[in-house]
C-alpha cells in the first residue's frame, strides 16, 4: 500500500486466524531488515487505518527489567515511558494541519487489554497484567547504567518499537494493546550483569512466541 508517509513495512498479509479476518504487517519487514528507528511507524498505522481494522495487537519482543519479569513470560503493559527520539511521531504537522493534541494518559486500549487478559485465561496461559513499557530508541541494546535509571523511573520491560506506534494508533483513532514476549533479563540484570547473548535467546524466544499464538488463537476464536 502507498500511504500519504511512504509506504509501510512491507506487503498487507490478510487471511483467517482462527476463523477471524486479520491483517498481518511484520513491521520490521519481511527479511527483518527494518531496524526499530529505521520503520515507518506513520505508514504502518495509517494503512491499517485505511483498511478498517477494528484494533492492533501488537507482538513484541521486550527485556525484563523487574523481578517478576523473567525471560519466557508474556506481558500486557499498562504504561509507556518514551525514551527514543527522532522519530516522526505524530500525524498533525505541517501546515495544513491544525495543532492537536491526544489525550494519552492511559496509552493502550483498555477494552483491547481486558480481551486479551479473558483470552489468556480461556485458554490457561500466563499473562502478566500490567507493566511500564520504556521504550528505548536501539538499535543498539541499553548499558547496565541506563536500564537502572529507566528502572528508578518505573519501568519494567524494554523495547524498541512500542513509540511512536502506539500514540500513531491514539491518533488515529486505533484500539491498541500490546502483547509483549519477554525474551532476555535487560543489560545488567539476572544472567546479562556482563552482556546480552542474544544468539543464545532463540528456544525461550520460540516457545513463548508460540504461547503468544495460542493466546491470539483464543482471542481471535472469542472474536469470531
Ligand atoms: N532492550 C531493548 N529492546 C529489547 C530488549 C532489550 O533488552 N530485548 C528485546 N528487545
Amino acid at each position: 500500500m502507498r500511504t500519504p508517509y511512504g509506504e509501510p513495512s512491507g506487503a498487507l498479509n490478510f487471511g483467517q486466524f482462527a476463523g477471524a479476518e486479520v491483517v498481518f504487517l511484520a513491521r520490521h519487514g519481511y527479511g527483518h531488515t527494518l531496524s526499530p528507528h529505521e520503520i515507518n511507524y506513520r505508514a504502518n498505522i495509517w494503512a491499517l487505518k485505511e483498511l478498517r481494522v477494528e484494533g492492533v495487537i501488537a507482538v513484541a519482543t521486550v527485556g525484563g527489567i523487574g523481578a517478576a519479569f523473567e525471560p519466557g513470560s508474556l506481558v500486557l503493559p499498562h504504561q509507556i515511558i518514551d525514551y527514543t527520539h527522532s522519530r516522526k511521531s505524530t500525524f498533525f504537522e505541517g501546515s495544513e494541519m491544525p495543532v492537536t493534541h491526544v489525550d494519552f494518559t492511559q496509552p493502550y486500549s483498555r477494552l483491547l487489554r481486558q480481551r486479551l487478559i479473558d483470552a489468556a485465561a480461556a485458554c490457561g496461559e500466563k499473562v502478566l497484567d500490567g507493566a511500564v513499557y520504556a521504550c528505548t530508541q536501539g538499535p543498539r541494546l541499553e548499558t547496565a547504567a541506563e536500564i537502572e535509571r529507566i528502572a528508578r523511573e518505573g519501568g519494567d520491560v524494554v523495547g524498541m518499537t512500542g513509540m511512536p506506534e502506539a500514540v500513531l494508533a491514539r491518533e488515529a483513532g486505533l484500539e491498541y494493546a500490546s502483547l509483549a514476549v519477554v525474551v532476555n533479563h535487560a543489560a545488567g540484570r539476572g544472567d546479562s550483569v556482563q552482556e546480552i547473548k542474544l544468539e543464545e535467546l532463540g528456544a525461550v524466544t520460540q516457545a513463548t512466541i508460540m504461547r503468544a499464538v495460542r493466546i491470539l488463537s483464543s482471542f481471535f476464536t472469542g472474536a469470531r
